[in-house]
């Protein structure tokens, strides 16, 4: 999927929200705390999907602004922080003027971008001199709890799991941001786990955006692979992972 299509993620974006919209809340607070956000920063969420992150950014009270190339995500997103501006569109263009915003972020949708250094020029030109840009993703597969639920379903299909891509590995977005001509200032690794209520819930998140029949058929290979997770109330709480890196435009 790139900048110019939409149509996958918006055709997930209600069942997005409500299964995995909550998921990188605590990363989102860790950035929070390392970009110094207050009432009044502005703030552009790229990739901004459903737009719980600028829900909360606006609570805090910042000037919250949102981009992201689908249209439902965006419809979802204006409804979340009514008073921020959410725009469709994607890193490839940030249809804003050089230096309009104090903290740029993107969280889980870096991976997303045509070219990731092309994103992140685009990312420092709409930030002001000795702004912060934000970046987080999912860290590396062997943290995450999901991994053994995705490779159970992959090699129940006969499929190759995917090798963690670079900026998922230790120092791989601080090695991007520092490429790009900026300073790191603060990284982490930071827990973020799943919850869900029940199996329904569990198969919807694991396969969502599969077809009903592909769920019918690895629903009960993803079952399997929870029950490891499974909660005493008959929900399941799989532990992960994400990384972020924060780091500063030239001033
Ligand atoms: C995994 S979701 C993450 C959404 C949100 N940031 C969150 O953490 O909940 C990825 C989002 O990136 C968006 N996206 C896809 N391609 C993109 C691009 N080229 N530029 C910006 N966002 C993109 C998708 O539409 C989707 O909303």
């Amino acid at each position: 999927m790139n900048g110019a299509e939409d149509g996958g993620w918006s055709a997930v974006a209600q069942e997005w929200s409500e299964l995995w919209g909550a998921l990188a809340d605590p990363v989102t607070s860790a950035i929070i705390e390392q970009t110094g956000v207050v009432a009044g920063t502005r703030v552009l969420d790229v990739g901004c999907g459903s737009g719980e992150f600028l829900a909360k950014l606006e609570s805090l009270g910042a000037r919250v602004t949102g981009i992201d190339p689908a249209h439902e995500m965006v419809r979802l997103a204006r409804a979340a922080a009514p008073t921020g501006e959410v725009v469709i569109g994607g890193f490839e263009h940030l249809p804003w003027s050089d230096a309009s915003f104090d903290v740029v972020t993107a969280i889980n949708a870096l991976q997303f971008a045509d070219d990731a250094h092309d994103a992140l020029a685009q990312a420092a030109r709409v930030c002001v001199p000795g702004g912060f840009i934000a970046i987080a993703n999912w860290a590396d597969g062997a943290l995450n709890a999901l991994n053994a639920l995705e490779s159970a379903v992959a090699e129940a299909a006969g499929e190759e799991v995917q090798p963690d891509g670079d900026y998922r590995r230790a120092g791989g977005l601080e090695a991007l941001l520092s490429e790009a001509g900026l300073e790191v200032t603060a990284s982490s690794l930071v827990e973020t786990p799943w919850e869900v209520a029940d199996e329904s819930a569990l198969i919807r998140g694991v396969l969502l955006g599969e077809d009903q029949d592909t769920i019918a058929e690895y629903a009960h290979t993803v079952l399997a692979a929870a029950e490891q997770f499974r909660t005493p109330d008959g929900g399941y709480r799989l532990v992960n992972a994400f990384r972020y890196a924060v780091a500063r435009t030239a001033s």
